[in-house]
C-alpha cells in the first residue's frame, strides 16, 4: 500500500516537474514582448490592476517579497508607491535577465531578483512583511503547496496580495471574453510573439484556474485570515488580500 501511494507520489511529482519546465520554457521564450501583449491585450487595463496593488500595499509590512515577477512589472509598480526594497523571484532567469536590463540604475539598488521556485521557497520562516504575485499564482501546479510556503515565509500579521484572472460572472460577457481567450490572445500573442502556444496555455490555465470564492476557500484553509476579494474589469481580473 505505502510502496504504490510513493510510486502515485512520485508521478504527481514528475507530472508537476514537467509542468513548470513547460511553462519556464514558455515564459523563457516570450520575455522580450512580454509587456506589449500584456498591454495590447488587456487594453492598458493592466496597468491600472497593478497600480490597484500597490496603493493597497503603500503601508504594508516588510520587507516585500513579489513572486513570479516576470520582468519586474508589478515590482516596478508598488516601487512608485513606496521607496522601499523589493524582492522580486521568478523561475525565468531570462525573464529577470530581461527585466534587470530595463532598470534605472536608481531601480536596480532597490530591486533585488532571484532566480528559484515559489512553490519551494529559498527563504527561512516568517521572513517577509508582504509577498505580492500577479498572474503567477496560476502558473504553480501545486496551488495548495504554493500558498501553504507563502504562509510559511510571511511574519505574523504580515500580508499576501494576489492578482489574477478570473471569468466574468455576466452570460453575454462571458461568452464573448472566452471567444477573446481562446480566439484573439493566441492569435495577437503569436504574431507579437512566434510563440502562438504561450497564449493557448494562457487561455487554458484561465479557464481552469479556481474561481473567487474557491481560491477564498483554500486561502482559509491554509490558515489565512481576514481574506477579502474585489473583482475587476467585469470580473475578468480579481485582486485578493489576506493576512496571516
Ligand atoms: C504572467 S507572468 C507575471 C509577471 C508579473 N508578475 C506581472 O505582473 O506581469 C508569470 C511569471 O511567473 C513565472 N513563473 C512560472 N512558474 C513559476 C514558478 N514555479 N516559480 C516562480 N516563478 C514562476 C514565469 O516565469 C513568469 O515570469
Amino acid at each position: 500500500m505505502n510502496g504504490r501511494r510513493e510510486c502515485l507520489e512520485e508521478k504527481v511529482e514528475s507530472i508537476e516537474r514537467e509542468h513548470k519546465n513547460f511553462v519556464k520554457r514558455k515564459f523563457d521564450r516570450i520575455v522580450e514582448r512580454y509587456d506589449l501583449v500584456n498591454f495590447i491585450g488587456s487594453l492598458g487595463q493592466d496597468v491600472f490592476w497593478r497600480k490597484k496593488v500597490a496603493l493597497a500595499l503603500k503601508k504594508a509590512p516588510l520587507p516585500i517579497l513579489d513572486l513570479c515577477c516576470g520582468p519586474f512589472t508589478l515590482s516596478l509598480a508598488i516601487l512608485k508607491e513606496r521607496l522601499s526594497s523589493i524582492f522580486a523571484l521568478d523561475l525565468s532567469f531570462q525573464m529577470l535577465l530581461y527585466g534587470k536590463s530595463k532598470l534605472s540604475k536608481k531601480e536596480k539598488e532597490v530591486i533585488y531578483p532571484l532566480c528559484a521556485d515559489a512553490e519551494t521557497l529559498p527563504f527561512r520562516s516568517e521572513a517577509f512583511g508582504t509577498l505580492s504575485i500577479a498572474f503567477g499564482l496560476r502558473n504553480l501546479p501545486n496551488k495548495e503547496r504554493a500558498l501553504k510556503e507563502f504562509y510559511r515565509v510571511l511574519k505574523p500579521g504580515g500580508i499576501l496580495a494576489i492578482l489574477e484572472f478570473s471569468l466574468p460572472k455576466n452570460f453575454f460577457f462571458k461568452k464573448i471574453y472566452l471567444l477573446y481567450l481562446s480566439k484573439y490572445l493566441p492569435f495577437l500573442g503569436g504574431v507579437l510573439t512566434k510563440d502562438k502556444e504561450a497564449y493557448q496555455y494562457l487561455a487554458e490555465s484561465i479557464q481552469k484556474f479556481p474561481p473567487p470564492e474557491k481560491l477564498k476557500q483554500m486561502l482559509l484553509e491554509v490558515e489565512f485570515k481576514k481574506v477579502l476579494y474585489e473583482p475587476l474589469t467585469f470580473g475578468i481580473v480579481t485582486f485578493y488580500l489576506a493576512t496571516k
